[in-house]
C-alpha cells in the first residue's frame, strides 16, 4: 500500500485546509485544537460545496452554505432546515486511512474517494443557444460585441429584443420566451437596477443559489440572516411550462415598518415570498409584508458567459416601502445598498465552490425538503437539454414547449 503525504502536521488545525492526493480534492482538519487529524473528501454531501470552507466548533465542522455538520467521524449530527435525526445518507463517506510520520499527515492513496461528478450544467452547455439570455442594461452598457455561452457575440436585431430595460439575445429559435412581471409594469411600483455583478461560478449555480431558502441563516449572517429562521417550513412548487413558481410564508423581522416605530405592531411579522423561475436563468422573488402591505419584487437575471463567468443583473421593484407609496430617494438608496450586501453575501459563497456546472443527475447530491425548488430548477434544465439535444445536434431548431 502507497501512502502519500497531503499536509505537514504542524500545518493541520481547526481551520479546515483544502489538499490533493492525486487530483482527488480532500480537507485535512482537525476537529478540536491538538485532537488528530482527519480526513474527508473536500465536498459536502448536500449541495457539494468544499467542506474545506466549514468552520470547525465544539469538535464539529459545519458546512458554509446551509450549516450541516459532522462530527469527528463524518456523521451528520445536524441538519438545521428540518426536524428529527439528519437521514444516514446525508454522513460523510469515510476518508482514505491517514498516519503521521516525520511531521506529515499522509493518506493511503488505495482508498481515496471518488472525484467530482462530471454529468454537471455549465455556461457552456449547446442547449443554451435555444434561449433568451440578458447581454447588457439598456443605453448603459456597451452590447456591440458581448461575451455568451464561451463565445463572442455581435447581437443583430433578429436576435435581440429588450425587455425591462435589459437586453437579451438568442442564438438560435429560443424554446420558451421571457416569462411576465405584474409588479414591472405597475405605475405603481418604482424601479431600479443594482450595478450588475460576476460570479465564477455557472448561472445554474448562481440560479440555484437564488432559489435557496436554507441558507440565510448561515451565508446571510450580517444582512437578514441574524433573525431568519433555520428550520424551512414546508412548502410546494408548482410547475409551469418550461419553469415553476412556489408561494411559502416565512417569518422576519421588520424593524424598519412605521407602525414598528410608532410601537403600535410587533417587529416580528408574516411574509408571503414567491418564487418564479424560468429556463434557463430567469428568476424573481415578490415578498409582501402581509402586516405592513408594502412589497418587494426582485427580477433576477443570470448571463452565462463563459464556463467560469456569470454576470448577475438585479432590478428591484418597490412598493408602499416604509409606509408610503413612493419612497424617498433615502429610503430606495438604503434598499439598493441592502440588496447589494446581500448579493454581496452569496457572491463570497459562491466564491468558494469548485464545480463548474450544476449537477443534474439526482444521485450526485443529497436533497432534502428545503430542497424542493432546487429540484424541480434541476428538472427543468434536464429537460431543457434534452428537448434541444436532438435539434443542437443536427443543427436544427427545436420544437416549442
Ligand atoms: S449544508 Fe453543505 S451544501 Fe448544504
Ligand atoms: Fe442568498
Amino acid at each position: 500500500m502507497d501512502w502519500l503525504a497531503i499536509a505537514s502536521d504542524a500545518e493541520v488545525s481547526t481551520r479546515p485546509l483544502a489538499v490533493t492526493a492525486h487530483g482527488v480534492p480532500l480537507v485535512v482538519l482537525r476537529p478540536r485544537a491538538g485532537a488528530e487529524p482527519v480526513v474527508f473528501a473536500d465536498r459536502c454531501p448536500h449541495r457539494l460545496v468544499p467542506l474545506s470552507a466549514a468552520t470547525v466548533e465544539g469538535g464539529r465542522l459545519r458546512c458554509a452554505y446551509h450549516g450541516w455538520e459532522f462530527d469527528a467521524a463524518g456523521s451528520c449530527v445536524a441538519l438545521p432546515s428540518q426536524e428529527g435525526n439528519p437521514p444516514p445518507r446525508a454522513d460523510l463517506p469515510t476518508g482514505p486511512r491517514i498516519r503521521v510520520r516525520d511531521g506529515m499527515v499522509q493518506v493511503a492513496t488505495d482508498d481515496l474517494p471518488g472525484g467530482d461528478p462530471a454529468d454537471l450544467f455549465t455556461n457552456e452547455d449547446p442547449s443554451l443557444a435555444y434561449a433568451w439570455h440578458p447581454i447588457g442594461i439598456a443605453g448603459v452598457d456597451d452590447v456591440s460585441e458581448v461575451e455568451l455561452l464561451g463565445r463572442r457575440y455581435r447581437p443583430d436585431r433578429e436576435h435581440t429584443q429588450e425587455r425591462w430595460g435589459l437586453l437579451w439575445l438568442a442564438p438560435e429559435k429560443p424554446l420558451t420566451e421571457l416569462f411576465d412581471d405584474p409588479d414591472h409594469d405597475d405605475e405603481n411600483y418604482v424601479g431600479a437596477w443594482l450595478p450588475p455583478a460576476r460570479s465564477k461560478a455557472s448561472a445554474g449555480i448562481v440560479a440555484d443559489n437564488f432559489l435557496d431558502v436554507a441558507h440565510f441563516p448561515f451565508v446571510h449572517a450580517r444582512t437578514f440572516g441574524a433573525a431568519a429562521e433555520k428550520l424551512v417550513e414546508r412548502y410546494e412548487v408548482t410547475e409551469e411550462p418550461w419553469g415553476c413558481r412556489s408561494v411559502q410564508e416565512q417569518w422576519f423581522d421588520n424593524p424598519a415598518d412605521p407602525e414598528v416605530l410608532a410601537g403600535r405592531r410587533s417587529s416580528r411579522q408574516r411574509r408571503r415570498a414567491t418564487y418564479v423561475y424560468r429556463a434557463p436563468f430567469q428568476l424573481m422573488l415578490r415578498l409582501e409584508e402581509l402586516d405592513a402591505g408594502a412589497v418587494k419584487t426582485i427580477l433576477f437575471f443570470a448571463q452565462p458567459e463563459s464556463r467560469s463567468s456569470t454576470r448577475i443583473y438585479t432590478k428591484m421593484l418597490f412598493h408602499g416601502i416604509g409606509g408610503v407609496a413612493d419612497p424617498t430617494p433615502d429610503v430606495l438608496r438604503s434598499e439598493l445598498a441592502f440588496e447589494e450586501a446581500v448579493l454581496t453575501e452569496d457572491l463570497e459563497l459562491q466564491r468558494t465552490l469548485r464545480l463548474p456546472g450544476l449537477p443534474l443527475r439526482m444521485r450526485d447530491e443529497l436533497h432534502v425538503r428545503a430542497d424542493l425548488l432546487g429540484v424541480n430548477l434541476r428538472r427543468v434544465l434536464r429537460r431543457f437539454q434534452d428537448a434541444v439535444a436532438p435539434a443542437a445536434a443536427l443543427g436544427g431548431a427545436p420544437t416549442r414547449d
